[in-house]
């Protein structure tokens, strides 16, 4: 029964090595953990027994590889003969009934207590750097210990982290990485291995705590220090609220998975072990020193069964450490709180959103705004909240901050303003989609332009000395008092005159390559028309764009990043009202082609944001588009517009050229479609009874012969400058000095402009971020 058994892969890797040759210097010497999920090419699918599980039938067909199908089918085949999971497993724990301890805060502290140092297990994915300085800067103590995992595919972050926490000798980001998906049985294999790391690494921490890169403090450290020390001998997790079979049945414990391919596919159902109690609630914890020894070292038929189960369990972290601590022998330290908030709206947060990794529907907490505040009051003692997104809301982060330690000085730089990388060269242009990598060279193209038109302003020989885009380096998004206010396009430029052709290929010289950053603003579409309409005293915004946050309720393209295999989805914020009313929005295309049109209601007696998605024909027609808002369908009085701008592709699958955009597959010549049937348009056009734009139609056929070079990216930059502004510019050099001296010899005038230092300008990123720098330790052990 045993077979399968998750092993602990530290004891593989360390060997017999002593624990006291492991530093953080020789660590990555040390671990040379091998890729685990490289997908095994020469596995040829062949099951070894009829699959007859409905939903592992469903799997391997979904499945693509055949290592993976193989392993769901392998899976099945065993659970079928009902030799996979054991039928009963040995509770040790001396009470008959789930035990709980009562951990309350104590009225004061003894003075007598001996201080706990924490390890904290920080578990990050995504591109939120700034945030995770931001978090590590606060929680961090010179006598406490940091052991970061970065998800397999958060390379930017992996970078980043690395090159920051060199200062630290108590960081360390774990060298072997995993793709740990949501949910996924990885998250566990994870946490185990890390545990077996930090265990190994460090002899003196006394509780281990994780968290997530959106996780904050809302209590001092020394508060929890003293909070722990009192309760050194204890076990920190929060259980499920609700009877055991309903969580049971909702958390999918019933249920046999398998994780391959990035995806937790479900295989059918399985009867809980007989004779342990199976618990679980939430995956963030606060484990003693004595707990993790024995879910890594133990050897008992306990631990092996539960580690063997938990494999092929859904969400496994939030069940795991609960159940094995309830029922082995050190069940008393089970205190039912994780001594976290998590901002839970059911009805925003689990919207199956997690369906292409999870055979299953899951949910996830909000992020916090500063209206959530009350629900850090609790009863219990708590010293974490989940979740944080400064990129979402940083008033709320500054607030918890500024309340713990202390407000900065007056005139402290940047405190309300987040910047967040998009895209970072060394990830490859592969790393974004190809309409995103035309914005941001267009972008570029735009913010050189303005550059050269200053620089040449007054110089007799404009054409040598203007400078041209090597390469992107960087594209941050910025906001500022949670306002988007643009993209900072980080780019390496060289002058003309500096450049050579060979072979018709432009070589620059390195040596005298000048950092740029330019900020492109997107410009407000969004025009009232008609000011006396119930509408306009409703509507106070609206935005176009791909990337729908059903969560937050947001779009994520910030300021909208379209091309013409997006989908599009509309966006409205809707001022309370007594009143809702019925609204009607058509869009129109570059030729004044009504494409598609929705009705939706406006929220009932309250706030709230609508998002409607358009159905329109792909690829769909590059130019400015237009949707028309409407109210109780009379269609003769358009009550607002918004524009939105579809940029051609200057890239395909990474590469230059827009070969998609033929006359053909644009439907330039016909109007006739799929959606004009679904949705019946053609009502909607005699309605409207638009007039296309026969000469728009005619430059459009003339653009799209354009796939590739010089002249696609003109008809581009057409497109996004429409939408964008590069008004701001700024060199990384560090002064005039080296500014002058990259500059050619021949171009370099009196008169000219020497542009600002971007350490010196507020919406650069190079600007001061003071608080999410990680600078010296103080003589207090703190960096904050
Ligand atoms: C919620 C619960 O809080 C959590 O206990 C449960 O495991 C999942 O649902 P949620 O906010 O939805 O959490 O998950 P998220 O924070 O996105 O992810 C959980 C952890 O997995 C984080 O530490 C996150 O960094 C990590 N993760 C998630 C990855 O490493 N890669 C991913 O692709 C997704």
């Amino acid at each position: 029964k045993n077979t399968g058994v998750l092993e602990d892969p530290g004891d593989k890797e360390f060997g017999n090595k002593q624990i006291s040759n492991l530093t953080k210097s020789n660590l990555i010497e040390e671990i040379h953990f091998e890729d685990d999920e490289l997908p095994n090419e020469k596995v040829k699918f062949a099951p070894k027994c009829e699959v007859t599980l409905k939903d592992a039938q469903s799997a391997i067909f979904r499945a693509k590889s055949e290592a993976c199908k193989q392993e769901i089918a392998d899976t099945a085949c065993k659970h079928q003969e009902k030799m996979l999971l054991p039928k009963s497993m040995n509770r040790r724990c001396p009470h008959e009934n789930k035990f709980a301890f009562d951990a309350p805060m104590p009225a004061s502290f003894s003075e007598s207590l001996r201080p706990v140092r924490i390890c904290f297990m920080l578990v990050v994915h995504g591109r939120a750097f700034r945030q995770f300085k931001r978090l590590l800067r606060v929680i961090y103590h010179r006598d406490h210990f940091y052991y970061i995992h970065v998800d397999k595919r958060s390379d930017y972050l992996f970078r980043e982290i690395k090159k920051v926490i060199k200062q630290y000798p108590n960081v360390v980001v774990a060298p072997w990485r995993m793709a740990t998906i949501w949910g996924g049985s990885s998250l566990l294999q994870m946490l185990l291995r890390s545990m077996s790391d930090v265990l190994r690494l460090w002899t003196k921490w006394d509780f281990f705590i994780n968290l997530s890169a959106l996780d904050f403090p809302i209590e001092s450290d020394e508060k929890l220090i003293n909070f722990l020390a009192t309760y050194r001998d204890k076990n920190f997790m929060k259980s499920h609220g609700r009877d055991d079979e309903k969580f049971i049945r909702k958390q999918g414990l019933n249920r046999l998975f398998v994780e391959c391919e990035q995806h937790m596919w479900r295989l059918g159902e399985r009867d809980l072990p007989e004779g342990i109690i199976v618990n679980g609630g939430s995956d963030w914890v606060a484990l003693n020193r004595e707990i993790c020894e024995y879910a890594i070292r133990g050897k008992d038929d306990l631990l092996t069964d539960l580690k063997h189960w938990y494999k092929y369990t859904l969400l496994p972290a939030e069940s795991f450490f609960h159940t094995l601590v309830q029922n082995s022998e050190k069940c008393e330290s089970f205190v039912d709180n994780n001594l976290r908030v998590t901002n839970w709206n059911r009805a925003r947060g689990c919207k199956c959103q997690y369906k292409h990794i999870v055979d299953w529907c899951g949910c996830s907490p909000n992020d916090f705004y500063p209206s959530d505040l009350g629900r850090l009051q609790t009863s219990r003692p708590v010293f974490f909240a989940r979740k944080f997104e400064e990129i979402i809301n940083q008033e709320v982060v500054n607030h918890l901050d500024f309340k713990i330690y202390g407000k900065y000085p007056s005139g402290t730089p940047g405190l309300n303003s987040y910047w967040e990388s998009c895209y970072d060269h060394a990830d490859g242009a592969s790393s974004v989609g190809d309409s995103f990598l035309t914005h941001y060279s267009s972008f570029a193209r735009l913010g050189l332009k303005e550059i050269n038109s200053h620089l040449t302003k007054n110089n007799p020989q404009p054409d040598a000395c203007q400078l041209h885009v090597d390469r992107i380096l960087q594209v941050e998004m910025h906001k500022q008092r949670e306002q988007f206010m643009g993209y900072i396009v980080t780019v390496e430029t060289t002058w003309r005159s500096l450049t050579e052709r060979k072979d018709n290929v432009e070589i620059s010289d390195p040596d005298k390559s000048v950092q740029m950053q330019v900020f492109v603003s997107p410009q407000s579409t969004l025009r009232i028309t008609d000011k006396s309409s119930e509408l306009a005293s409703r509507l106070e915004g609206a935005a176009v764009g791909t990337n729908w946050d059903v969560k937050e309720l947001t779009l994520r393209d910030w300021g909208g990043i379209i091309g013409p295999n997006s989908d599009v989805h509309l966006v409205a914020r809707w001022r309370r009202a007594e009143e809702d009313f019925v609204v009607t929005v058509v869009a129109i295309d570059p030729l004044n082609v009504v494409s598609d049109y929705n009705d939706f209601r406006t929220p009932a007696k309250a706030a709230g944001v609508t998002e409607t998605p358009l159905s329109l024909r792909k690829p769909m027609r590059p130019g400015k588009w237009t949707i028309r808002f409407y109210v109780q369908r009379q269609f003769n009085n358009i009550c607002a517009e918004i524009n939105f701008f579809v940029a051609p592709l200057e890239f395909v699958a990474s590469l230059p050229g827009g070969a998609s955009l033929s006359v053909d597959n644009m439907g330039i010549v016909d109007d006739t479609t799929v959606n004009a049937a679904s949705r019946n348009l053609y009502t909607m056009r005699t309605t409207l009874n638009l007039k296309k734009d026969e000469r728009a139609a005619e430059k459009l056929v003339l653009n799209s012969k354009y796939t590739a070079g010089p002249k696609l990216q003109s008809w581009v930059d057409d497109v996004i400058v429409l939408a964008w502004t590069a008004k701001e510019y700024c060199t990384v050099a560090e002064s005039p000095a080296e500014w002058t001296e990259k500059q050619p010899k021949s171009c370099y005038s009196q008169r000219q402009i020497t542009p600002s230092r971007c350490a010196d300008v507020s919406w650069s990123s190079f600007s001061p971020d003071p608080k999410s720098e990680l600078g010296r330790v103080k003589s207090n052990g703190r960096i904050r």
